[in-house]
């Protein structure tokens, strides 16, 4: 029996099923393929000359000894206790130094003062789910992920407030987790 022209998909197709491409095709593909190639080398020189990568600092950390820490934080930077429980004065840490911002449904804890200039080590971390800091309108984008303290090494650079919103998809409340830094 001779064979149909045309075959289902779960056939093989016919031996002579390639046809060398010519004229546009062959233009078209050459450029997609250049342009391949010109998106896979731009992976490896935005890491090294984007500048929009954080240093890559992180540690291993408990939920529970993150939030210790952050209260201790909050404790040495305003020596008032009820301030921990309304958690809305922001927290003004002096230069240079470790700050810190918990993560957690729904909301970025506590609100920090920064001074324009001067350089921190910004401690971030979830103590639940994998949230992401994004810090408008400046667009810097990081994920927050729970069991890590990531550690990014900033200078705020203009006054002003910035807020954090919460760009990981992270449960119901997810739309209303926001918070904020003040730089002055
Ligand atoms: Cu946290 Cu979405």
């Amino acid at each position: 029996m001779m064979s149909q022209p045309s075959r289902s998909s779960i056939e093989c197709p016919a031996p002579d099923w390639f046809k060398v491409p010519t004229g546009n095709e062959r233009i078209w593909i050459g450029l997609a393929l250049c342009w391949c190639m010109v998106m896979s080398l731009m992976m490896p020189y935005w890491h090294f000359k984007g500048k929009q990568n954080s240093s890559g600092e992180s540690y291993s950390v408990k939920p529970a000894d993150f939030t210790k820490r952050t209260e201790k934080f909050i404790l040495a930077n305003t020596g008032a206790e009820s301030l921990l429980e309304e958690g809305l004065a922001p927290i003004v840490p002096a230069p240079p130094g470790d700050v810190y911002l918990i993560a957690k449904q729904y909301f970025w804890f506590p609100i920090l003062k920064l001074r324009a200039g001067e350089v921190y080590r910004l401690h971030i971390s979830s103590v639940d789910f994998q949230h992401g800091f994004s810090l408008q309108p400046i667009n810097m984008n990081f994920q927050v992920v729970p069991g890590f303290d990531h550690v990014l090494t900033i200078t705020p650079q203009a006054p002003g407030t910035y807020p954090i919103v919460c760009n990981e998809f992270c449960g119901i409340g997810h739309q209303n987790m926001v918070g904020k830094i003040i730089v002055e």
